[in-house]
């Protein structure tokens, strides 16, 4: 059962993705619902780097159309409702089926600026059992070039396990 007061994370960006991506294993085991396990993790995943995480959620790929994601659970301000395979990162990162860090959001050719605040981003594919997309894990930041390898290896490790676990 998730608490509300949580041990401190450590300091170190690599640690406390690897502390993150055991507390979020801890929440999100034995539940089956997709949903469940994404908001767990959005929630975790924003609050454990507020300074840099404005957008934290899922695109999820539209059952019935495949070449479509429609938005999941996310902590921030509106989202777009959906985007098709292929247009901003969201849709590049779905379409290639891998991460995709864009230092500066407004020099990527087709962006979809749902919050003009936003100015970097990572897109990180989340794949199901099968090894077939299932959603994007989207972070924007505030600031420029927010996002490195760090971030990207931290965010595939926890994306691995959200329905892979179990
Ligand atoms: N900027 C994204 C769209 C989603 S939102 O920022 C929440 C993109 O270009 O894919």
């Amino acid at each position: 059962m998730a608490e509300a007061t949580r041990a401190p994370l450590p300091e170190d960006k690599a640690q406390r993705y690897a502390a993150l991506r055991a507390e979020i294993a801890a929440v999100i085991a034995g539940e089956p619902s997709r949903i469940a396990r994404y908001a767990s993790a959005a929630s975790l995943l924003a609050q454990a780097f507020p300074d840099r995480f404005f957008w934290t959620g899922f695109y999820l790929v539209d059952e019935a159309k495949r070449n479509e994601l429609v938005v999941g659970p996310y902590q921030g301000t509106l989202g777009c409702l959906r985007i098709p395979f292929g247009k901003g990162v969201c849709g590049a990162a779905a379409q290639a089926c891998a991460t995709i860090i864009v230092p500066d959001v407004h020099a990527f050719p087709g962006h979809i600026a749902c919050d003009s605040r936003s100015n970097s981003e990572i897109v990180t594919p989340v794949f199901d059992r099968s090894g077939v997309l299932a959603a994007v894990l989207d972070v924007d930041s505030t600031q420029f070039n927010a996002f490195d390898e760090t971030d990207q290896a931290g965010l595939e490790a926890i994306c691995a396990d959200l329905l892979t676990l179990d």
